[in-house]
This record gives structure tokens, sequence and C-alpha cells, in this order.
């Protein structure tokens, strides 16, 4: 169950808060393979809506959404603290997402998964909608996921 004092809020760029968000997407989604979160090129960020989920001020989960042109909006750098996975933060970020794009008028979502998470987005109404590839970025296969938004 979901402890009531976990808040999610947007972040804005360059803030303290975003600092956080960078390290978290660095220790969750970069250094395990090697990477650095600083050899992505995040300046499309100003644009992009920062959701982060905090207990205490501390983030403990985040993700992105990137607004493409037309009915389109893309989910990105979805990243849970490893010691809060399975406990509903993930969901509740991306029914925030969700209910953004809608605002916003768009009808559809868009990402790029990890194999790994694909159940995950599956439990949320995504489909699987190409191929597993592995990117030159991280060793591991991604497949583009969609979803209708109503
Ligand atoms: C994938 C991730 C974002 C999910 O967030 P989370 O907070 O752990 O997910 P939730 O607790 O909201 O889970 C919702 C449901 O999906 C399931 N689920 C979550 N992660 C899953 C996984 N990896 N495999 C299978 N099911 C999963 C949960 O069991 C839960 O199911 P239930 O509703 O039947 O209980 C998170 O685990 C994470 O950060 N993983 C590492 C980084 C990553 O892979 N990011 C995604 C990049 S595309």
């Amino acid at each position: 169950m979901l402890d009531d004092k976990i808040e999610i809020r947007s972040i804005e760029y360059d803030s303290d808060d975003y600092k956080q968000s960078r390290n978290l997407r660095h220790e969750v989604l970069r250094k395990p393979w090697g990477h650095s979160i600083t050899e992505d090129n995040l300046d499309h960020e100003k644009n992009d809506l920062l959701l982060g989920a905090f207990s205490d001020n501390k983030l403990i989960g985040f993700g992105t959404l990137v607004w493409h042109t037309g009915d389109i909006a893309q989910v990105r750098y979805m990243a849970i603290d490893a010691s809060w996975r399975k406990s509903g933060i993930g969901s509740k970020i991306l029914s925030a997402l969700e209910e953004a794009a809608r605002v916003a008028n768009k009808s559809k979502m868009i990402l790029n998964s990890r194999e790994k998470a694909i159940p995950f987005y599956e439990k949320h109404g995504y489909k699987v909608t190409g191929e597993l590839i592995v990117p030159p970025f991280i060793p591991i296969p991604h497949a583009m996921m969609e979803k209708e938004l109503n």
C-alpha cells in the first residue's frame, strides 16, 4: 500500500529537485551499464513535463513527458528508487503523465520500453508495436509501445 505522504509534483528544469532527478536517473538507468547521465543531452527538458514522487522531499521516483507535434506525447526516463519499486509509485507517475497529456489534448502515448519493464506498461494498457531492438546507448533490448488515450 502506497504511503499517503508520497507527493507527486512537477519539477522545474535546473532546480535542486531537477539535480535529484539526474542523480536518480544516473543510479537507476545508466550506472548499472557503465554509463553516466552526463552523456545524455537533456537540453530539451526545458520544454518537457518533469514529474517526481517525493517522500519527505527526497526524490524516489521520476518520469517525463515529451510533447511531440500533433496528437502524440512520449513517456521517457521512468525511474523508481530500487527500495520503492512495486509499491505503486511508477503507476502514480505514469497516470499523472497520461492525465497531463489528456489535458493538453493529446490522444496517443508512445514510449520505448526496456524488455523487463514491458509487463508494467502492459498493465497500464500499452501495447508493443515494434520488435525488440538493442539501442546504441544501453546494451539491453527495448521495444516501442503505445496507448490510445480516452
Ligand atoms: C518499471 C518501473 C518504472 C515500474 O515502477 P514501479 O513503481 O515499480 O511499478 P508499480 O509498483 O506501480 O507496478 C504496477 C504493476 O506493475 C507490476 N510491475 C512493475 N514492475 C514490473 C516488472 N519489472 N515486471 C513485471 N511486473 C511489474 C507491479 O507488480 C504492479 O502489478 P499489480 O498492479 O498487479 O500489483 C520501475 O520498476 C523501475 O524504475 N524499474 C527500473 C528502471 C526501468 O526499467 N525503467 C523503465 C524504463 S523503460
